[in-house]
């Protein structure tokens, strides 16, 4: 499989990259950027490992890489500031991500391309994207709650003091401050959440607020996310690249699950060769699903503003 990331310069995309380089399943990686100089300095850096890791396909390049890339991840555009919303970007970053969006058409796609969105504000530029680049809805997949999800995991598991891998939750909604964590659905070592000893309803409050944060705090404190986000990419594209048919809570146009349609969001999705193989509406607490509908509400309204726009 080759997978082109578009931004393959940038501190996500070249995260992302190591990420798959880690992961050697894929055999084709494309560092694409406008910047073919920094594409190729992180693909240098990342082949100098390879007799370490794994034997790929590792390169930096020009958009022209896409046209027979089986996934083209688009990780470009403006980072928000940390006092910022994600919502914020919009005017920053959809001409920006919709002449992307033009380019990759121009160079053309394979029929059966996945194309993967990263780029903020996720959901409204996936929806763009499901718009501008004619390919089935099926194939046009946003990052969406994948990297929340697995923040409010990471971080539960520190403060809990267990391993991270066994914590099993997830955040559903939008990519952004109407997140939903779906406390009904928590688990540690397949035991309900609330009754370990030391779970307090102010402990998941607080780890809550924490994972809420975590995008300005990183952003705050190094200016971006790069691993975390690089391993949620890598292992999205794992699952398309494997046919794994893994449940994730990745981002796409919706269709009716929870009464959300015509949005990109996060719900339940089985994620396959491919892309979106299906959606799944299982039951959440009623607070859970108001809440959900309420995201799919906000991310609406922005997509008419920017679609007037
Ligand atoms: C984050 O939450 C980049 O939106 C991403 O860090």
């Amino acid at each position: 499989m080759k997978v082109s990331i578009i931004g393959g310069g940038g501190l996500v995309g070249s995260c992302a990259a190591s990420a798959l380089q880690f992961g050697g399943i894929v055999r084709e990686i494309a560092l694409v950027d406008v910047n073919l100089e920094l594409a190729e300095g992180q693909a240098l850096d990342l082949l100098h490992g390879a007799s370490l890791i794994s034997d790929q396909k590792i390169y930096g390049c020009g958009t022209e890489a896409v046209k027979d890339s089986d996934v083209i991840c688009i990780t470009a555009g403006l980072r928000r500031k940390p006092d910022e919303s994600r919502l914020d970007l919009i005017n920053r970053n959809v001409a920006l991500f919709r002449n992307i969006l033009a380019d990759v058409k121009q160079h053309g796609l394979k029929p059966s391309a996945k194309v993967f969105v990263v780029s903020n504000p996720v959901d409204v530029l996936t929806y763009l994207a499901v718009k501008d680049l004619g390919l089935p809805a099926n194939q046009v997949i946003g990052l969406g709650t994948v990297l929340d999800t697995t923040r409010l995991r990471s971080m539960m598991a520190q403060r809990l003091d267990m391993p991270p891998t066994q914590v099993q939750t997830l955040i559903l909604g939008e990519h952004g401050d109407s997140m939903v964590p779906v406390w009904s659905a928590a688990q540690v070592a397949g035991l309900p959440l609330d009754k370990y000893p030391g779970v307090t309803p102010a402990l998941i409050a607080e780890v809550e607020k924490k994972t809420r944060g975590s995008g300005a705090e990183v952003i705050k404190k190094k200016g971006g996310a790069g691993f975390a986000v690089g391993a949620s990419i890598a292992d999205v594209i794992h699952s398309i690249a494997l046919d794994q048919r893994r449940i994730l809570p990745v981002s796409s146009l919706q269709n009716g699950a929870y009464g959300l349609r015509d949005v990109c969001i996060s719900v339940p999705t089985v994620v396959g060769a491919q892309g979106v193989v299906d959606c799944y509406e299982i039951d959440l607490w009623p607070k859970e699903k108001m809440a959900l509908q309420k995201s799919g509400s906000v991310l609406r309204g922005t997509i008419d503003k920017v679609m007037q726009g």
